[in-house]
């Protein structure tokens, strides 16, 4: 999952962007105008400040949605999903490793390669490697998302080794992306261009916040969200795969195809599992949309914090936003991608309050693009922001 790449759309629809960017006193909140304010409403829990988690804020949780007689249809679908969601998956076998694509440490060239890898990742800017330390991150708060699956009714692995098709799907889905994580870890590492240590840091941090995606153990929700994030994450890396090509960097570019070819594969997996609700209960999937989209979707690193930065991720979202890796026109071509993909236009035959969230979810998009647009003309001239993952040099935001 897992953009992965993290993101909230809102983070770049802010009415105003920190006045003092030079340094580190850009920790502090700012305003900002998000979408919530004109289609959705949220309201929030301050969490107390502790040692070992950053000063965060999470929403009222909701737990347990789904009624419980809808832990039936998951059951009923069990052979369905043996049969049309674990194709899915990848012979490991046949899976490409993390070792596939970086220097070999028992191969006497080891030292020419990683030399190699050195020289070509000079060329690539800062704040390039801001994002894809992001992406890594986000990938490396997998337990994180292992945990969000399975706190879904009806489809959790109940023992851990679980024999049901939908916990076979998580924990061989989980397995997959953990090669993700390790991969680009490795490559950074590697690298020498970031402060692994700072890195580190912000993914113990990042762990230990969890996340929330509002999905209320309701696997309605949580596979909307998943949908969602699998074709984000496909997305972001197929944008850093375009970057670190145009930087001059091929073998990055393949690292990051390949990747964004697994979260494609995932995507495919997660919104046949949404049509199949559509087919089977039209009703209560376009209300799980519509909620899920009045919710917003926010993305799996949304917490993230490095032991100084307030607002870590909207300042690496800004960032992401401004080179093109994952944008507002992203989550609303994704939003329109879903609606189309999963033909809720066309659905019939729903209740009075099932036609109101076809009719929003189906006028959701213009208002997101009018929203941005707006935002974008408001947007004040770009500063500079100083992030730690790179020893605090500075970067345009
Ligand atoms: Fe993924
Ligand atoms: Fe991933």
């Amino acid at each position: 999952m897992a953009c992965r790449l993290a993101f909230r759309p809102d983070a770049y629809l802010c009415a105003s962007r920190p006045r003092d960017v030079g340094g580190r006193s850009v920790a502090a909140r700012y305003p900002k105008v998000s979408m919530a304010s004109t289609v959705g409403t949220s309201s929030r829990i301050l969490m107390p400040k502790k040692p070992f988690t950053p000063p965060r804020e999470v929403h009222e949780q909701i737990t347990h949605s789904m009624p419980s007689q809808k832990i039936e249809i998951f059951k009923s679908l069990e052979d369905w999903a043996k049969d049309n969601i674990l194709v899915h998956l990848k012979p490991v076998e046949k899976c490409w490793q993390p070792q596939d694509f970086l220097p070999d440490p028992s191969a006497e060239s080891f030292h020419d390669e990683v030399k190699e890898l050195r020289e070509r990742s000079k060329e690539l800017p800062d704040d390039f490697f801001v994002v894809l330390v992001g992406d890594m991150i986000t990938e490396e708060a997998l337990p994180t998302y292992q945990t969000m699956l399975n706190t879904l009714d009806g489809v959790r692995d109940e023992t851990g080794a679980s024999t049901t098709s939908w916990a076979i799907w998580t924990r061989a889905w989980t397995a997959e992306e953990n090669r993700h994580g390790d991969l680009l870890n490795k490559y950074m590492y590697l690298s020498g261009r970031v402060d692994m240590k700072q890195i580190e840091r912000t993914i113990q941090y990042l762990i230990g916040s969890g996340m929330d995606p509002r999905t209320e153990n309701n696997p309605y929700l949580g596979f909307i969200y998943t949908s969602f994030q699998e074709r984000a994450t496909f997305i972001s890396h197929g944008n850093t795969a375009r970057l670190a090509k145009e930087h001059g960097d091929l073998k990055l570019a393949q690292v990051c195809g390949i990747i964004a070819s697994d979260e494609k594969r995932h995507e495919t997996a997660y919104t046949k599992i949404i049509e199949k609700l559509f087919e089977i209960d039209p009703d209560g999937t376009v209300l799980a949309f519509a909620d899920m989209m009045k919710k917003k979707i926010s993305m799996p690193a949304h917490l993230m914090f490095d032991g100084r930065d307030d607002n870590l991720f909207e300042h690496f979202s800004t960032v992401a936003q401004r080179l093109g890796v994952y944008t507002a026109k992203d989550y609303a071509d994704i939003l329109e991608f879903l609606v189309g993909r999963w033909k809720v236009g066309e659905l019939t035959g729903l209740s009075s309050e099932g036609n109101k969230a076809q009719d929003f979810v189906c006028t959701l998009v213009p208002r997101i693009r009018r929203l941005d647009e707006r935002a974008q003309a408001r947007s004040k001239p770009a500063g500079k922001m100083r992030f730690s993952w790179i020893y605090d040099r500075e970067v345009m935001i």
